[in-house]
């Protein structure tokens, strides 16, 4: 038995590995593997853990039919096309629940920075020019008290809201297909239509899946609709918002602010004018990148991978 792992992983992975006596093959080099690399190394393995292989097409599962198990090291699944790996018999396993935290803290990391101007204060001793404070320069805004609109409350959502009302009475508005109960209950959090949010948030954070559905769902038609005094917020997925829409409103401050940690395409060039505005901060796809995070992230992933391997039903299947 043995598994192709695409990207160093933490020790963890390796070690649980050895325990269960699967022998592993590690791509360890710099630049990635492209999608032909990737298939080459999987003909010869029994399974592939995949730290976000681009191209696993329905092409993909089919030269790699014989795969008894594919374990993402990532909660999202876009890009993958699950109905052609279950057409062939291969269980998909992701790594939900242990990134919401992780995830959840960067929204808020991000809606700080934006808030209080962060990185152009910071930009701003730089080029030489913290000179005298005036009351009335660089003022940022406070979030206590304000409207936090999210778009998508799930799991990564909730997370959000539990420390932005717990910590600083926000008021929760959220734009769902269904109702989340446990959410009203705990946090407040009140459903309305996705215009409703939109009109009414001081803060929209994005946490929903990229689906056809929720591709570019935020261009400048949703931006006018903004408070001119909102931020955007996206930890989610980068297709999400239509990036040249974003730029443009955020030049013609249509909103206020914009806070993103997911971009499209990743990475994102490094020179986009966003990364120049004063207005804007982008993370490079971070959300889930603390120690303890990619520990656990790792842990589900060889879960999945072990018990694939092993005919067990994996513990977190994407297939329906
Ligand atoms: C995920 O797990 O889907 C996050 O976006 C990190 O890649």
């Amino acid at each position: 038995m043995k598994v192709f792992i695409n990207k160093i992983i933490p020790e963890r992975g390796y070690r649980m590995l050895e325990e269960a006596g699967i022998a592993y093959t590690v791509w360890k080099e710099k630049p990635i593997l492209d999608r032909g690399q990737a298939i080459q190394f999987c003909k010869g393995h029994d399974a592939f853990l995949s730290a976000g292989q681009a191209g696993l097409d329905a092409d993909f599962f089919e030269q790699c039919k014989h795969l008894k198990v594919v374990a993402l090291h990532s909660v999202g699944f876009d890009g993958v096309d699950i109905e052609a790996a279950t057409a062939r018999g291969i269980p998909v396993g992701n790594t939900p629940n242990v990134l919401n935290k992780a995830t959840a803290e960067t929204a808020l990391l991000l809606m700080l920075t934006v808030a209080r101007r962060a990185l152009y204060h910071h930009k701003r001793i730089k080029k030489g020019e913290w000179g005298i404070a005036k009351p009335t320069e660089g003022l940022g805004f406070d979030l206590a008290g304000k409207t936090l609109g999210i778009v998508g409350l799930g799991r990564i959502g909730a997370e959000l809201a539990a420390i932005c009302t717990r910590s600083w009475g926000m008021k929760i508005l959220y734009h769902n297909r269904s109702s989340n109960k446990r959410a009203e209950e705990a946090y407040g959090a009140t459903k309305v239509s996705f215009d409703e949010l939109l009109e009414q948030s001081d803060v929209v954070s994005v946490h929903t899946a990229l689906t056809e559905e929720t591709r570019g769902m935020f261009g400048m038609e949703q931006f006018k609709k903004m408070k001119s005094s909102a931020i955007f917020i996206n930890t989610a997925r980068g297709g999400v918002h239509q990036e040249e829409e974003l730029i443009a409103a955020l030049d013609q401050k249509i909103i206020w602010g914009a806070g993103i940690d997911v971009t499209n395409p990743e990475p994102m060039e490094a020179n986009n004018p966003l990364l120049d505005m004063d207005n804007a901060v982008v993370f490079p796809h971070i959300g889930s990148a603390t120690k303890e995070t990619r520990d656990e992230m790792t842990r589900c992933a060889v879960e999945n991978i072990i018990a694939g391997l092993k005919g067990k039903e994996i513990p977190y299947p994407v297939n329906p």
